[in-house]
């Protein structure tokens, strides 16, 4: 199970940003679960100096842009250096801001260039009658599938975030019967890409809405193979009673 927090622009200090990060590295001893944090750039580096830890790291985004003269850009291989593992790559709030789906494939690829995990968001902002979120979510993941290389294919995590669900409280999460559908639906167009039985082996988070309440739900009944996590991961106390629900 892996359990990824994006702090989004939630933490404000850096003193908070590191009591924060400290009661989730204890949380994350006493878990088999994999536990990923992600903060703001401006947090990334000094929690990064802390060296060997319980917890990964990951950013938010990254830059399109290599190493040069890109005012305000932070580059991949900038965060590869920290180190930071993991990038969060077509959240929702980015597509919002502006980002399309060949950006996002783009930036997908910065990050596999660098050795970094991309995080690539997917969701349809509402469901209709007549499924066409189905249709939106193809095309978000084939954006992305159908640009970087064969071999780099199998390293990309999907994260399904419906963006009906994002922000709201556990009882508007996804139900774990719906989610199940949503995986399978995924791992179907992923398979041309992904062939010899690699879409059934690719990492599914599931983000909306997750905390203490519904996350072990969620997780036993619908077989997802972790959770990206926002508003209750930016709270210590929070954070560490989901991570513990799921021990
Ligand atoms: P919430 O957990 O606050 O709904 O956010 C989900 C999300 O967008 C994580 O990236």
């Amino acid at each position: 199970m892996l359990i990824v927090g994006n702090w989004k622009a939630y933490v404000d200090s850096p003193q908070e940003a590191k009591q924060l990060a400290a009661a989730t590295k204890r949380a994350a001893t006493k878990t088999r679960a994999k536990v990923v944090i992600v903060p703001s750039f401006a947090h990334l580096g000094f929690l990064a100096k802390a060296g060997r830890s319980s917890v990964s790291l990951g950013a938010q985004d990254v830059s399109l842009a290599t190493l040069g003269a890109h005012t305000g850009e932070v580059t991949a291989s900038m965060l590869r250096r920290l180190p930071v593992s993991y990038v969060i790559v077509g959240h929702s709030e980015r597509r919002a801001a502006g980002e399309t789906d060949a950006l996002i494939a783009e930036k997908t690829k910065r990050a596999l260039e660098q050795g970094l995990t991309p995080i690539l968001c997917v969701g349809e902002t509402a469901r209709d009658g007549d499924a066409r979120y189905l249709q939106t979510l193809r095309m978000q993941l084939e954006a992305v599938y159908s640009t970087v290389l064969p071999k780099d294919r199998a390293k990309i995590i999907v994260a399904y975030e419906p963006v009906w669900a994002i922000g709201k409280t556990a009882r508007d999460a996804i139900s774990a019967n719906d989610l199940i559908e949503m995986i399978l639906y995924i791992r179907k167009v992923l398979t041309p890409y992904l062939p010899q039985k690699g879409a059934g082996k690719v990492t599914i988070l599931y983000g909306g809405s997750v905390e203490p309440g519904n996350v072990r739900d969620l997780a036993g009944g619908s077989r997802v193979d972790g959770f990206l996590v926002g508003h209750a991961s930016a709270d210590a106390k929070t954070f560490s009673a989901l991570i513990q629900a799921l021990s």
